[in-house]
């Protein structure tokens, strides 16, 4: 299928209480195993390139790497820019194919936020393109060392009401206490389910997003640290911990540190049981079907799996 507007895609998960997956890719083998696995488990599938991606691989690489990807499979695949910071990242991505675009302005105060958010807005919107932008802080919530803290660090939801109403942004990504990366929390997972209800009661029919959401699988990790990896202290949000903020409703969940994961564990592993091995191949082929299998077990997960 073409690629397909997220606008067109949050209904149905909005309607019915369920997460689509956004996967960060930044070659060939990711974007395989993530069509792959979303045409397997029957699911609609949010593929993601951040700016450093882009760069890495070259925006028209990644967009016609995606295009031919999609055009092969029949689920509904969007092709999503991660954490754009500027108008101009937007306005690239888009001219280079994207259907939907994150600008985030949460480091902004509340106004500016509002302000570099509508001018994407504007800029998106009439093309059809869905934009996401971003309300409050990512970061453990257990490290606040008062509620004042914590409070200014968490998404509002009054002031997510008037966000989504001075922007008229698509999908609203939220702090709940979750964070980028293998390190999310020291101590027990605690997220701010709370948020998550009262968010979802003022605005019912908004997509919620929810980035740092990777499981930090301890096997995952298990398996880089036994093939010569140094990841102490690794922690995630676990699965049942997703699927509760789902139940509560979020509708997009972003994962990209389970897929690095297991890709350099794979790596790894290939690495050091064939130290005969030159033929790329065989380094990459199984790497690429451990993302796969991670991506797959994210859909039942989220309960996109079987929705198409
Ligand atoms: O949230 C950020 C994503 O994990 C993308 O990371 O900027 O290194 O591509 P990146
Ligand atoms: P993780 O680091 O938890 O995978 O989060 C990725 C993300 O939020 C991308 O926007
Ligand atoms: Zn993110």
């Amino acid at each position: 299928m073409p690629l397909e507007s997220l606008t067109k895609m949050y209904p149905d998960a909005v309607k019915n209480y369920y997460a689509i997956g956004q996967f960060n890719v930044n070659n060939l083998e990711f974007v395989q195993a993530a069509l792959e696995a979303a045409d397997e488990m029957r699911s609609p599938i949010i593929i993601a390139a951040s700016t450093g991606a882009q760069k890495y691989a070259g925006i028209d690489y990644l967009v016609s790497i995606v295009k031919t990807g999609a055009e092969k499979i029949s689920v509904p695949v969007a092709l999503h820019l991660d954490h754009g910071a500027t108008f101009e990242d937007s306005r690239n991505s888009i001219e280079a194919g994207f259907t939907s675009v994150m600008i985030d302005g949460s480091h902004h105060p509340f106004d500016e936020n509002i302000r570099v958010t509508k001018e994407v807005v504007d800029y998106a919107k009439p093309m059809g393109i869905a934009v996401e932008a971003e309300l409050g802080r990512l970061g453990g919530i257990e490290d606040d060392v008062n509620v004042d803290e914590k409070d200014a660090r968490l998404t509002d939801p009054a002031e997510a009401v008037e966000f989504v109403e001075r922007t008229g942004c698509d999908a609203l990504a939220v702090a709940i206490g979750t964070s980028h990366g293998a390190y999310k929390f020291k101590g027990d997972n605690v997220l701010a389910y709370d948020r998550v209800e009262a968010i979802k009661k003022k605005l019912p029919d908004m997509a919620i997003v929810l980035h740092g959401s990777s499981s930090v699988y301890p096997e995952l990790v298990e398996r880089c640290n036994k093939y010569g990896g140094e990841i102490k202290g690794a922690k995630g949000v676990e699965d049942d911990s997703v699927k509760k903020a789902i139940s509560l409703g979020v509708n997009k969940v972003n994962i990209d540190t389970d897929l690095r994961l297991a890709w350099t564990g794979v790596m790894r592993q290939m690495l050091a049981d064939k130290p005969d091995n030159i033929d790329p191949r065989k380094v990459l082929g199984p790497a690429r079907e451990a993302v796969k299998e991670v991506i797959k077990r994210k859909m039942e997960v989220l309960g996109s799996a079987g929705r198409v």
